[in-house]
């Protein structure tokens, strides 16, 4: 097997965990139950570290990280059984998948990864078989269908679809920067927009509504560093504008206060990146000084 094969291979599975994610998290969005939800987002929290190590290993092979999905393989349901059930169901092909990889790897630092993987993978499938049957056993909340405010569905979807576009943006940037510092910064960054993605989702599932867990994953356009800093700096004020303008038009208290505090934090992102922009600046007109 080529490095060449190798890549490809692992950017396969960078999908696969993504596709992971996004169905454990429409999962944690929509099943009401705490004690059921709180158990998928440790298990979310790991799969988000296997796609980071998938595409770190592409890094290390010289290869381009792609943050697509496998869109097949990402089973909503309808019942809690059901989306429990294809849960179970995602943990089991992943296991096979990354078996049937072991044995066509030649890279020793990827089979150690894989194995590694797969024995998570394994322990994730015997915790969502427990959780499936924790879920027979407690009644179905008799759904009191409340009817959803399409409205505020509607924005809250569209704030996060933002959310979800820029962590991409950010973990691109993040996987593919040499600075470590602003590789810090960009983990950073996506880590925080992710938790503002989980309330929006939180908060749409909680109101009645159906999130909808969907962004262009396209690689962002080739510009230089400082352009993207720039870029990033002009996103965050867009965004905390946004924040600020819709928490004003939202009627219900927590979900306006929910606005509000997301905004002090993308007006904290910003100040940020404002931040790592001087910084480099004031390094970069030194070198120029220095080359005189
Ligand atoms: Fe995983
Ligand atoms: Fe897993
Ligand atoms: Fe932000």
């Amino acid at each position: 097997m080529t490095k060449g094969e190798t890549v490809e291979l692992l950017l396969h599975d960078v999908a696969l965990e993504h596709s992971a994610i996004v169905q454990y998290l429409y999962h944690i969005f929509l099943i009401g139950n705490k004690e059921l939800t709180e158990d998928i987002e440790t298990i979310v929290r790991q799969e988000m570290r296997h796609m980071k190590w998938f595409a770190q290993k592409v890094v290390q092979l010289g290869g381009e990280v792609v943050l697509d999905r496998v869109e097949e393989a990402i089973k909503v349901g309808d019942s809690v059984s059901e989306m429990l059930q294809s849960d179970v169901d995602a943990e089991q092909h992943a296991i096979e998948v990354y078996s049937q990889q072991l044995e066509l790897v030649k890279d020793d630092s990827v089979k150690r990864l894989l194995e590694r993987v797969i024995n998570d993978e394994s322990q994730h499938r015997e915790e969502f078989a427990e959780l499936l049957e924790e879920a027979k056993h407690l009644k179905e909340e008799e759904g009191e269908s409340v009817v959803p405010d399409e409205d505020t569905v509607k924005l809250l979807n569209k704030m996060l679809k933002e959310e979800y576009r820029i962590i991409v943006d950010y973990l691109y940037q993040f996987f593919h920067s040499k600075d470590c510092n602003y590789k810090d910064i960009m983990l950073d960054l996506a880590i925080e927009s992710m938790v503002h993605m989980g309330w929006l989702g939180e908060t749409i599932g909680e109101m009645g509504g159906m999130p909808q867990i969907e962004a262009d994953l396209s690689p962002p356009k080739r510009s230089s560093f400082v352009e993207k800093v720039s870029e990033g700096i002009a996103f965050e004020e867009r965004s905390k504008e946004a924040y600020l303008k819709e928490a004003k038009s939202i009627k219900d208290p927590k979900i306006r206060k929910l606005l509000e505090f997301i905004e002090k934090q993308e007006d904290y992102h910003k100040q940020k990146l404002l931040e790592f922009f001087n910084t480099m600046r004031r390094l970069t007109v030194g070198d120029l000084r220095k080359d005189k």
